[in-house]
């Protein structure tokens, strides 16, 4: 059912600015969509003018005045990709009744609006509900979180409060902005109304004003304030380089520095790393496309491949979560022979620098003698070989005319990062090294409160039986804990 309001409303006084028609008065409560796709244009305009003739109210363009959108020969599940396309262009507006022609032809026989039932193009599931009637569990580990949702304008105001709670070293803040807006991602519909919070985990007196003022104002004055200040944006564009957390974002800070310029002239004090992110800043603070990453992955494959046959290369990160963008990319290597992953990196890392590929890199051995040794400790940090480095990624080759219109470099600074494990860690790291960052903290959260147990990107621990769990996937490792298996798509909390 779509709340009531949405198909009882009255048009707006600018309906007759979008519709090329004076506003019709007879059923002031229906504004008609004909969507085309499937309807052709001419048919499109007969039907039109037949409503119109009737005294219905057809708009010519999908606007939020509309409240029942029309379709001929497109089945449910098309019906709601559309929309959901729809809403891309107008997030946050109301969604009208997306129904058969069936609906028309019987309205236009009756001469008025017939009832909606029977001819909703709907799926047997609860996305048109609103959020209030649906029960979030506590954890994002106990609930899908795919990789689009409805409710981007309001996230992404709450994770800016989190991000500057983040900068004032405010845990606390941070992870309750974060947790609310963890919960609005898995949400099946838009929150047009803050009573569908109500009920809804995380959301306390702060982060439910902020909505409020989003729902009321379209902008939130907190939200605009921090996103404006000289504090945000410079720890923001420190924390951007490579090397840079928010310790040190925050030193220079308050030594008063504010642009990259001025650390540029500041060499002394800036790390290998750092100096390396400074240096290819600009290639790094574009995003990698999932082009890129593949073509790293073969890379990388290569290199391993001639290093250590029957070795093998995943992809984690955001990229195996779906994403079409990352900041960098993420590979696990490991070989289906326990040891014989040993050692494996650097000779990967010589053979891929020997190719030119390598700006830079920051290698770290294994300090793992014991691999339950991180968990006893119940230590987040993982303790696998592994190497953060800055690749060289040639671009496509363009043909000489399109060189010549639009020139674009023959190469690209690309963050990698290169982790080996174990085989029997293999689970475990994955489900470590997929993400998302908020995810993997939930998950760790729920382990430890829920199950008492201690989970790291190297295994699971009982504490209390001094005992490690063996598992031979990810889905092992969710049935272990007891949760509900999500697929990596899904884990985008
Ligand atoms: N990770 C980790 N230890 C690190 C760095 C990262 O365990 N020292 C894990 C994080 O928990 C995260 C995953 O590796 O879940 C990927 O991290 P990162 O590349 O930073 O983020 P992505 O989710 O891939 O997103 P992005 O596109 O920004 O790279
Ligand atoms: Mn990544
Ligand atoms: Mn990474």
């Amino acid at each position: 059912m779509l709340p009531k309001r949405r198909r009882v409303r009255t048009g707006s006084p600018h309906s007759a600015v979008t519709s090329s028609t004076p506003p019709a008065t007879r059923f002031p409560g229906v504004a008609i969509y004909l969507a085309e796709p499937r309807m052709g244009r001419s048919r499109r305009a007969f039907l039109t003018r037949l409503a119109r003739s009737k005294s219905f109210r057809i708009l010519d363009v999908y606007s939020s005045d509309v409240t029942h959108v029309v379709m001929e020969g497109t089945s449910a599940k098309e019906a709601i990709c559309w929309q959901k396309s729809m809403d891309a262009v107008l997030p946050g507006c109301p969604q009208p009744a997306l129904l058969d022609i069936s609906w028309f032809t019987e309205s236009m026989a009756a001469g008025q609006p017939v009832p909606e039932e029977g001819h909703r193009l709907e799926v047997a599931e609860p996305r048109q509900e609103p959020p209030s009637s649906v029960t979030v569990p506590a954890y994002a580990c106990q609930r899908p979180s795919p990789l689009t949702h409805q409710n981007t304008f309001l996230t992404e105001a709450l994770e800016t409060l989190a991000e500057a709670a983040g900068f004032e070293g405010n845990e606390g803040r941070l992870l309750s902005f974060y947790r609310a807006a963890s919960v609005l991602k898995s949400l099946p519909c838009p929150v047009t109304s803050l009573s569908q919070l109500r009920g809804l985990p995380y959301f306390g007196e702060h982060s439910s004003r902020v909505i409020q003022e989003l729902l009321e104002h379209g902008t939130c004055e907190e939200v605009d304030q921090v996103r404006c200040s000289e504090r945000y944006q410079t720890m923001k564009l420190f924390t951007r380089v490579f090397g840079v957390g928010v310790k040190t974002a925050n030193r220079w800070y308050q030594e008063g520095l504010r642009t990259l310029e001025e650390l540029r002239e500041q060499p002394q004090r800036l790390t290998q790393q750092q100096k390396a992110g400074l240096q290819y800043y600009q290639d790094l603070s574009t995003p990698v496309r999932r082009a890129d990453a593949e073509a790293l992955q073969q890379l990388v494959e290569a290199a391993v491949r001639q290093t250590l046959p029957g070795a093998t290369v995943t992809l984690t990160g955001s990229f195996r979560r779906g994403k079409l963008q990352g900041h960098d990319v993420d590979f696990l290597i490991t070989h289906p022979e326990e040891g014989q992953e040993v050692g494996l990196l650097p000779r990967v890392m010589g053979c891929l620098q020997s190719q030119g590929f390598v700006l830079y890199h920051q290698y770290h051995r294994s300090h793992l003698a014991d691999p339950a040794h991180t968990l006893r400790r119940s230590s987040t940090l993982d303790a696998f070989e592994r190497s953060f480095c800055i690749f060289c990624l040639p671009q496509p080759q363009q043909t000489a005319l399109e060189g010549a219109l639009h020139p674009c470099p023959t190469w690209k600074a690309v963050r990698v990062d290169l982790v080996v494990t174990p085989n029997s860690q293999f689970p475990f790291a994955l489900l470590g090294w997929t993400g998302s960052q908020f995810f993997e903290r939930e998950l760790r959260r729920f382990s430890r409160q829920e199950k008492g147990l201690w989970l790291n990107s190297h295994g699971l621990f009982d504490p209390e039986q001094k005992r490690v769990f063996h598992a031979t996937s990810e889905e092992d490792v969710f049935r272990l804990l007891g949760l509900k298996y999500l697929p990596p798509e899904q884990r985008n909390a």
